[in-house]
This record gives structure tokens, sequence and C-alpha cells, in this order.
């Protein structure tokens, strides 16, 4: 049977939420760590399957699939393995690990000791993002209540680490290095992690919402939990609205069943718009997209997206109306980027500067030449393409989609004399 609750929203993750969530006889009572003794009593290669079969996309943001993740480090012979959870949600204008993390942090705990059992892993550990001290304290709090019903701490224990407010070491190689006490710059890749990982062994990482997805996942089968969303993304995702929309907060939406319309304007969902009239929205925090009102018919899946230029991303929704200047607003995403490189490349860490001197000429009449739009047309696919990592790389995303949308705002400054 569907867990549509209203035709939008879906309760596959957000079911059974305990009133005291760090409870584990409640958790037990609501279903808890069924799925764990399920792991356990079964052969790896089982689980492996219904995560694969459930076509679940990584939550944190880049959206590769599970499965394939899992099943290479399961070939991978060398041990010890360990598992890392990435809480550093740093991503602008996304909110959703924090309300698991909160609201379930046990179901997390769940999904990253089936990860245990299913690796034979020596330890795990949660990177948590450093300004969530109070969420840090209860993930600790909800680990030893763990341990003392025996279900941690024996052949596996779980650690939570703590970042210091850097966006970078959400990159998961730049997030290993931290947990090891290091700088957190983002590592060469190839070795995978999956080879060359946590304290240089064999290393699962997976986001948040991932990990909380595998014990429902476990519970209700691949295929079922494929049924739930789109043919080629299981299941449902957590989306974090915010901006000028008249409903903020986070919402579990099926995979490839709501458009961004419903989304936005719906009742159940974002509620319409704020007074003001919508003029774009930005997906998937800073590093996504920006789409305008002619995308809103796009369904919200991964595919669906993508085939519109568009991405899931974090599941970031920031709606914006007719009040906000675009080149303001790509001025603040930029200083975000430049505030946020970690300077180890040239693309990036100089890339970023000479993307907001141009946004910043751009907003004064008469001060920017043609060759400045081209100029920024070079700068976007230089970083886009020579960037060291993830960052760099998608630093310009907004930008890159804003300007097809919105080219008569970068145009209107421009000087007619030529140059
Ligand atoms: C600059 C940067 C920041 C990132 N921040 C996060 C983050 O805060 N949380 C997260 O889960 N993934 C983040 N990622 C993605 C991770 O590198 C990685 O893809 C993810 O942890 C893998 O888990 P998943 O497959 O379950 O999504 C970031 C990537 C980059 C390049
Ligand atoms: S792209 Fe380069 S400078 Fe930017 S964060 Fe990554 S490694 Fe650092």
């Amino acid at each position: 049977m569907s867990k549509l609750i209203d035709g939008l929203q879906v309760r596959l993750l957000t079911e059974n939420i305990c009133a005291d969530p760090l409870s584990v006889s409640e958790y037990e009572k609501a279903g808890g760590f069924s799925a764990l003794k399920k792991a356990a009593a079964g052969a790896p290669e089982e689980i492996i399957e219904e995560v694969k079969k459930a076509k679940l996309l990584g939550r944190g943001g880049a959206a590769y699939p599970a499965g394939s993740k899992w099943e290479h480090l399961l070939h991978i012979p060398e041990t010890p393995k360990y598992i890392v959870c990435n809480a550093d949600e740093g991503e602008p204008g996304t909110f959703k690990d924090r309300l698991i993390m909160e609201r379930l942090p046990l179901k997390l705990l769940e999904g990253i000791m089936i990860a245990g059992a299913v690796f034979k892993a020596k330890a795990g550990y949660i990177y948590v993002r450093g300004e969530y001290r109070k969420i840090q304290k209860r993930l600790i709090a909800a680990i030893e209540n763990v341990r003392a019903a025996g279900y941690l701490g024996k052949d596996f224990d779980i650690h939570v680490i703590s970042g210091a407010g850097a966006y970078v070491c959400g990159e998961n190689s730049a997030l290993l290095n931290s947990t090891e006490g290091k700088v957190g710059r983002p590592r060469i890749k190839p070795p995978h992690l999956a080879e060359v990982g946590l304290f240089l062994q064999p290393t699962l990482v997976n986001n948040v919402e991932s990990f909380a997805n595998i014990p429902v996942i476990v519970n209700m089968g691949g295929d079922a939990y494929l049924q739930e969303g789109h043919p080629d993304s299981g299941g449902s995702k957590l989306v974090c609205l915010s901006g000028h929309c008249a409903n903020s907060g986070v919402f579990e939406v099926p995979l490839g069943k709501v458009t961004l319309r419903q989304m936005i304007y719906d009742a159940q969902l974002g509620g319409g718009m704020n007074g003001g009239k919508l003029k774009f929205f930005h997906l998937g925090g800073q590093s996504g997209p920006i789409g305008s009102a002619d995308q809103l018919d796009t369904v919200y899946s991964y595919t669906d997206l993508k085939k519109a230029g568009l991405s899931v991303g974090s599941g970031a929704v920031v709606v914006m109306d007719e009040s906000v200047s675009i080149l303001e607003y790509l001025k603040s995403v930029t200083e975000f980027f430049i505030h946020e490189s970690c300077g180890k490349c040239v693309p990036c860490r100089e890339g970023n500067f000479q993307l907001l001197k141009i946004l910043q000429k751009l907003s004064v009449p008469g001060k920017a030449q043609k060759s400045d739009l081209d100029t920024l047309r070079r700068l976007v696919r230089t970083m886009t393409s020579a960037s060291f990592c993830g960052l760099g790389q998608t630093a310009a995303a907004a930008l890159n989609s804003a300007w097809k949308l919105f080219k008569a705002e970068f145009e209107a400054n421009v000087s007619q004399g030529e140059k």
C-alpha cells in the first residue's frame, strides 16, 4: 500500500516519529531495529541487493547510486573498513539532515549500524556541522542510549565528530581529512575513498538522509521502496522550502510525483507566494541551478530536473519574488563561495573573485563593457572544468543558469560604447 498521505507528501522516512526521539524502547515499539536484526542475520549481498533495487540515489547532493557504492566497497578485501556519515549540511537553504538528527536520530544510527554490519566495519563516524552544537549533544545521548540497550559498542561503535564551520568539509575527502585532524582540504581522486578513505582504509561515506533511508528500504524491500518514487530513483526526498513562499520548512515528497508548481503553490507544501510574484527558484543550494516560472511544470525527480537543466542537489528550494535583483542575488552567492573556497586551486580561488568583480561592474550603469560578459562566460567555463573539487566546479552553476533566463538584466547596464 502506498505511503502517500495527501497525494503530495509521503511518510517513509518521517513515519513513526517518537514522542521521545532518544528513547530506544519507544523506537523498538515503532518497529525500530528490526531492519538491523534482518541485516545482522542475512548475507551482506542480500541487503545490498535491496538497496540496488530501491535505486536510492545519494541524498547529499551528488546523487550517486548508493547500491553501486555499497557493492564496490563490499568487494574490497582490505580491512578494517570504516563507515562515515556526512552530517556537515553546509549547503545554504538546506536543513533536512537537521530534522533527521533531531527527530529521528535512532533511525539514522540504525542505518549506519546496518552499514557497519554489512561491511563488518570497525567503527562509524558522524561528522556534524560545527554550528549544530545541540544536535551533536543529542546524537551523543542517542548513541549512549543505543549502547546501553546493547545494540552498539561490542563489534561496532559510532563516534560524533564536530566540524568547525567550513563548507568545503562537506566534500567527502575534505571531510575525511578533517576527521583525521588534518586541514579540511579535498584530496586528489583516485584513489577512490572506498579504497583509500579514512585513515587510508576502505571507507563508505554517505549522507544523513541516505543512511536514514536504509532501515526503511530493508523493512519494506527495495521493490516497494522504488514504487513509492520515480522509476529511476526510488522513495522520497526531504525538500527544504524557504524564501518568499508562504510555508517554509522540511517536506517529504515522493520523487517523480510532484511538480515544482505544486511544490511552491500547493497549500500542503509551499502554500504559494508570500504576496509577491515568483521570479525564480534556486534548487539544491548555492551550488545548484536557478529556474524560472517557465519551468514550474517540471516534475521533481532527478531525471526530470536534469532534463530541464535543473537538479535536486541537497533538496533546497529557495523561492524568490520579483523584488529580488538577480545580479544582487548572484553577488551574494559568489561572496559565499569566495568565503568558503579553501584556496588550494587557482580556478576557484581567483575565479570567484573575478566573477564578483564583473557582477559588481554589471550592477553600475555604463561601467561594464560587452567584453566583460565574454570574460564572465570564459570564467564560468574554466572554473567548471578546471577546479580541483566540486566546490569550484559548481560555484558558477547559479550564474550559468541565471544569465540564460535573465539576459536583459545582465545586459541592462552594459556600456553601448564598443570595447
Ligand atoms: C563543496 C562540497 C560540499 C558538500 N557538502 C555536503 C554536505 O554538507 N553534506 C553531504 O551529505 N554531502 C555534501 N557534499 C557531497 C559529498 O561530497 C558526498 O557526495 C556525499 O557525502 C556522499 O553521500 P551520498 O552519496 O549519500 O549523497 C558536498 C560536496 C562538495 C563538493
Ligand atoms: S575548487 Fe579548489 S580552491 Fe575551491 S574548494 Fe575545491 S580545492 Fe579548494
